[in-house]
């Protein structure tokens, strides 16, 4: 598990830009923490990185928005909305998982059981200008995910 602060919606950003230099196609990155948490945040960030110049807000009419213009495609599904799992595999929305792009998932608890074995999960709490990301991933990732956090200037707790 990987624990670290950051301190503004900017170094937030700046984070997931980081961590988007490293990601590859088929990565699939799982959001849980409450609204306002930061996950659009952290997901705007990837967008950037990844190179695409798109706004990036939530998905409001549809489960899943698509960002081309970067190094990947970026998809990025916000499952509040969705009752179970069931909902998701009968919408076909686990073919994403094996495009050429990066999956980002908000709300990612309601479809836990259908993530992926190499899944990146974050959990993010905190209130006023400060969140704390907890992270759980495989060894492959954690190397990366520990250098982005440094390179945004965030700090890794232990
Ligand atoms: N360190 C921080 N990191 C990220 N966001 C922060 C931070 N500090 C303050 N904020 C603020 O918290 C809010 C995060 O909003 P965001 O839309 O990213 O949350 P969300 O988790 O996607 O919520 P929702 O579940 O409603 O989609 C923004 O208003 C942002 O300015
Ligand atoms: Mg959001």
């Amino acid at each position: 598990m990987i624990r670290f602060k950051t301190t503004s919606p900017e170094q937030t950003e700046r984070f997931g830009h980081e961590l988007a230099k490293s990601l590859c196609g088929g990565d699939v990155i799982a959001l849980t923490g409450d609204l306002g948490a930061g996950k659009t945040c952290l997901t705007r960030g990837i967008a950037g990185g990844l190179g695409s110049t798109s706004h990036v807000s939530s998905p409001t009419f549809t489960i899943v928005n698509e960002y081309d213009g970067g190094r990947l495609m970026l998809f990025h599904f916000d499952t509040y909305r969705l009752s179970g799992p069931d909902d998701f595999l009968m919408s076909g929305l686990d073919e994403y998982f094996y495009r050429d792009g990066v999956c980002v998932i908000e709300w990612s608890d309601i479809i836990d059981e259908l993530l992926p074995e190499d899944v990146i999960k974050m959990t993010i709490t905190g209130d006023g200008t400060e969140r704390t990301f907890e992270c759980e991933c495989s060894e492959k990732h954690s190397k990366n995910i520990t250098d982005a956090v440094v390179n945004a200037g965030a700090k890794v707790e232990e």
